[in-house]
């Protein structure tokens, strides 16, 4: 696995790291398997690992805590976030600071994560919904530098809203934050053009999150796809949206270089790019672990079909689905 620092924190992380959503949101999880995974995981040298109290209500942190105790020699980076008091996914222009992170809420909530990970240290709290516009509020200022002195957290991120990196640029220019987490895929490349500039001249880590569209960049998905009732995934691939993506997956499908496939391909389009501190795809099976773990060894695309994927740009605009 290689290493990339993780801006201006001096920590070195997996290129690839790894996203604990579905193993604790989504349905068809095993306790089992994902515990299996995350061995895996950390056996082939990945050492960052994103989680949330949101999934599951703790029990993604839960898992991690448990192959963090399996594992006491090995230094794994943890990444957990705060979720928005409100409950509301994504955050909107109208949400007060105090709907979403009231102070003495986020220090509930990172006591909360530390119980749950079995950890007296947390390496990154990140704010799981964000508006640029909570900085107008000192208290937001005043919280994230008081979190950075209690000793809890060692640096302070935030995760930007489905296709909004606009709404998280003040927040890295200011200086207040150590890493911003964005989607940023073959198909949601908009990160490029004013945050990872702000991040890198601001030495911010970035955290490219959801490499696989959450799933129809696995080049998986077919018209007859569908999820149980209930699972995260049906409300996202909304007929609207569902066969626009097969469609858009499926145009990629004759670029795959022979003896690859869609998703190495589509995580080798993200190490292309040197302002990208790491990439969680979210991964429950050892299968999906080996191979995401073997795209780093396989390193950046050649600069022709990086150029060629380039084309399959989709700007996207939030909706009432898009969550
Ligand atoms: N607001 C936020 O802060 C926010 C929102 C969304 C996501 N996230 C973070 O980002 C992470 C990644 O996003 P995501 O999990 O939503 O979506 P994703 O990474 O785009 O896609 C995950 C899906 O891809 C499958 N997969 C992974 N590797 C594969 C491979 N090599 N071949 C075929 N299928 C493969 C997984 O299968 P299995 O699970 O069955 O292995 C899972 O179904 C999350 O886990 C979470 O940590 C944060």
């Amino acid at each position: 696995m290689k290493l990339r620092r993780f801006g201006g924190t001096g920590w070195q992380v997996g290129e690839i790291g790894y996203g604990m959503w579905g193993m604790a949101g989504w349905t068809g999880s095993e306790d089992a398997e994902s515990l299996a995974s995350l061995q895996r995981a950390i056996d082939l040298g990945c050492n960052f690992f994103d989680t949330a109290w949101a999934y599951g209500n703790g029990h993604s942190e839960e898992l991690l805590g448990r192959a963090l105790r399996a594992n006491p020699s090995e230094k794994v980076y943890v990444a957990t976030k705060v979720p928005p008091k409100n409950r509301q996914w994504p955050s909107k222009r109208t949400f007060t600071l105090d709907e979403s992170y009231p102070p003495e809420y986020v220090f509930e909530y990172v006591e909360k994560s530390l119980r749950n990970i079995g950890t007296d240290t947390l390496d990154l709290i990140q704010y799981h919904t964000w508006e640029d516009k909570w900085l107008d509020d000192e208290r937001m200022v005043r919280t994230i530098e008081q979190l950075r002195a209690s000793g809890k957290v060692r640096a302070i991120g935030i995760s930007l809203n489905r296709w909004e990196p606009w709404n998280g640029i003040r927040a890295v220019k200011s200086g207040l934050i150590d890493a911003v987490q964005v989607i940023y895929n073959i198909f949601d490349q908009n990160p490029e053009d004013e945050l990872f500039p702000a991040c890198r001249e601001k030495d911010v880590a970035v955290i490219a999150r959801v490499p696989f569209d959450e799933g129809s960049l696995t080049g998986t998905l077919t018209l007859d796809s569908g999820w149980p009732k209930g699972d995260w995934r049906s409300t996202y691939f909304v007929p609207e949206n569902f066969r626009n993506s097969v469609e858009h997956a499926d145009a990629l499908k004759h670029l795959i270089p022979s003896g690859s496939s869609m998703p190495e391909m589509a995580l080798r389009f993200i190490l292309n790019n040197p302002d990208v501190s790491t990439i969680i795809p979210g991964m429950r099976k050892i299968r999906n672990v080996e191979a995401n773990i073997a795209a780093s060894d396989k390193g950046p695309l050649p600069g022709a079909l990086q150029a060629e994927l380039q084309k399959h740009r989709w700007d996207r605009a939030p909706t009432d689905w898009s969550q």
